[in-house]
């Protein structure tokens, strides 16, 4: 029997039974589909179980753009040292949206937090869609994303020296073309799929056209009313929605240590949503 406690008014929920373990694989997605962000505090996870939870929720995939640990090549170590000044993914994103399959859900292990900071905070992406007038949202639905990883991942691009950015080595450049309003497939909902650092543009118009209504747009999801902050403690585990939301791990523990482990699961293609009136 499984309980959930809501985190905040958009979204979000945390688990009241004490191991995730615990829940069937239905109940988890089920409640998943419900509230997009699940936050399991105090798991004790090793490996292994980590893999294992991840697998009955879904197909695991491989993530191009950094190492796995040794022990499984599902599970990546996201790290920032005391000494590195940036950290992993430290922008509004959603995960890997240049690729033609996203991964539809990631998994987010804490190992080892700082004293204080290393908060993620996350974005609603139906309510940034659903926040829009009539008349944007039919323009929107006509609109593909080319989504890329070069904007990010190009030696000259924002996570160039990134800690466990391998970008520098040989991992070929990825784009996508996906829908800017997609739909969810377990829901029916419509959300909004494009974000800053991936979209580099509009198909048919070019980066100048594009970039301000993508800086519209971000900045509409990410407002303060659309967001939950996770603060996070040893051992919580959170699963979340990446085909409704966005995410971004703030960067405010200089000095300190911050250890994750990491898994994604394959995602589908997104479908576009259409619908035949202003709304
Ligand atoms: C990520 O972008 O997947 C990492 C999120 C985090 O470190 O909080």
């Amino acid at each position: 029997m499984s309980g959930w406690r809501r985190l905040a008014g958009p979204f979000g929920a945390s688990c009241v039974t004490p191991s995730a373990a615990d829940l069937s694989a239905q109940a988890i997605v089920e409640a998943l589909n419900r509230y997009q962000l699940l936050v399991f505090p105090a798991q004790t996870l090793d490996v292994a179980g980590f893999e294992q939870l991840a697998r009955r929720l879904g197909e695991l995939d491989r993530y191009p753009f950094a190492a796995p640990l040794d022990a499984s090549e599902f599970v990546v170590p996201i790290i920032k040292d005391r000494h590195e000044q940036h950290n992993f993914g430290g922008d509004w994103h959603t995960d890997t949206s240049y690729l033609e399959q996203p991964p539809s859900v990631t998994l987010l292990l804490a190992q080892e937090l700082p004293a204080v900071g290393g908060d993620t905070l996350f974005a609603d992406m139906y309510g940034a869609y659903a926040g829009l007038s009539g008349g944007l949202k039919f323009f929107l639905q006509q609109l593909q994303g080319i989504n890329s990883s070069s904007l990010v991942h190009d030696p000259a691009g924002a996570h160039a020296g990134v800690a466990g950015d391998r970008s520098s080595l040989e991992v070929a450049q990825t784009s996508a073309q996906h829908p800017v309003v997609r739909v969810h497939p377990a829901t029916g909902k419509p959300a909004l799929y494009v974000s800053l650092v991936h979209t580099e543009r509009f198909a048919g118009m070019t980066r100048a056209e594009s970039l301000p209504l993508l800086e519209f747009l971000q900045q509409r999801a990410t407002r303060a009313e659309n967001c939950v902050r996770l603060q996070w403690q040893p051992g919580m585990l959170a699963i979340w929605d990446n085909r409704c939301l966005q995410h971004l791990p703030l960067n405010d523990y200089p000095g300190q240590r911050r250890a994750m482990l990491r898994i994604i699961l394959r995602g589908e293609r997104p479908l576009a949503f259409t619908s035949d009136r202003n709304g």
